[in-house]
């Protein structure tokens, strides 16, 4: 028999005999009977295959076998207190990573709720990727980051889905354009107007073809960006009109050279939601964030950004 036959139960109740040189004491101390402690110390001096003590008096002292297990004892414990502590950092979120995939519209709003998460849990590190609808499916096909954020759910995959916020797609043209100031404006007023599209595998650009296509309105697509920051720029530089979340609006020096175009049917009405995997069980760091965004999250997006307005319905938050 070797030493790996010891319980951890007999290696504490050693120590704490050993510390307290008497079974009685060590028995007050870990609340067991005089005998079970005794029976312990038996059962370990037989694995151990020497005396581990010698009772002098009343009093037990430490044989040289002892000494040695008493000091490999301390070296086992401290070593499962360091490892209970990490264990308590992760779940108190003193550290750890958070793995997050959020669609282009989103890069708006995340970066912000990031700053006061961060803050609170300042051991966490985070790696942000921003891309488009059809990247953020494949991510979430290759289980790659945390938690994901699209504009809606993907479709033939098996995920966890909690939508959060309105995220509306509205007609943005420069503020001296033609239409501008106009309500209601026909959507087939749209048809020849030079328009800036996004990239394939865009969920914007899939958005504004399925409804054009509905309404029989064939677009002029002037240009292809694959940004919505450059399609702001575009606009503003005149090239022409696109169509963009409210939240690529948040005012900025383009933004206020830019104006919402009152358009029937819009805006299209899409909302951004948490999505992960169905069946993976999120981090401790994950989970937090998760919650985090669903709570707070929501509130300091809609207090914390300004957009210029809207024209058409009221953009309630879900
Ligand atoms: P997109 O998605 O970047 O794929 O166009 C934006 C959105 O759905 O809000």
């Amino acid at each position: 028999m070797g030493l790996k036959q010891a319980t951890l139960h007999q290696l504490k109740v050693f120590e704490v005999t050993a510390r307290h040189g008497s079974f009685t004491r060590a028995a007050e101390e870990l609340f067991l009977t005089q005998p079970t402690v005794s029976i312990q110390m038996k059962q370990l001096t037989r694995v151990v295959g020497m005396p581990l003590f010698e009772q002098v008096g009343k009093r037990l002292y430490l044989t040289e076998a002892g000494k040695e297990l008493l000091a490999t004892c301390q070296d086992i414990f401290e070593r499962l207190e360091r490892f209970e502590m990490a264990i308590a950092n992760l779940k108190g979120l003193k550290q750890g990573h958070l793995r997050l995939c959020v669609i282009t519209t989103a890069k708006y709003v995340i970066p912000r709720l990031l700053g006061p998460f961060c803050q609170r849990y300042p051991g966490i590190d985070v790696a942000l990727t921003v891309t488009n609808h059809e990247q953020v499916v494949e991510r979430i096909r290759g289980n790659m980051d945390d938690l994901y954020i699209p504009s809606y759910p993907p479709d033939n995959v098996d995920v966890e889905c909690h939508r959060f916020l309105d995220n509306p797609l509205v007609v943005v043209a420069p503020s001296h354009h033609r239409l501008s100031g106009r309500t209601k404006i026909p959507i087939q007023e749209l048809a020849g107007e030079p328009f800036i599209m996004r990239e394939q595998g865009s969920g914007t650009r899939q958005a504004v073809e399925k409804l054009f296509a509905e309404h029989g309105v064939s677009i002029n697509i002037r240009l292809e960006l694959g940004s919505n920051e450059s399609i702001k720029q575009a606009i503003a530089g005149g090239l022409g009109i696109s169509v963009l979340s409210h939240h690529c609006l948040a005012l900025d020096r383009e933004s206020s050279q830019l104006t919402i175009l009152d358009v029937e049917h819009f805006p299209i009405q899409r909302h951004w939601h948490l999505v992960y995997p169905a069946g993976k069980q999120l981090s401790v760091v994950a989970q937090a964030f998760f919650d985090y965004v669903r709570t707070e999250g929501r509130e300091m997006i809609e207090s914390s950004l300004t957009y210029p307005a809207a024209p058409a319905k009221e953009l309630n938050p879900v």
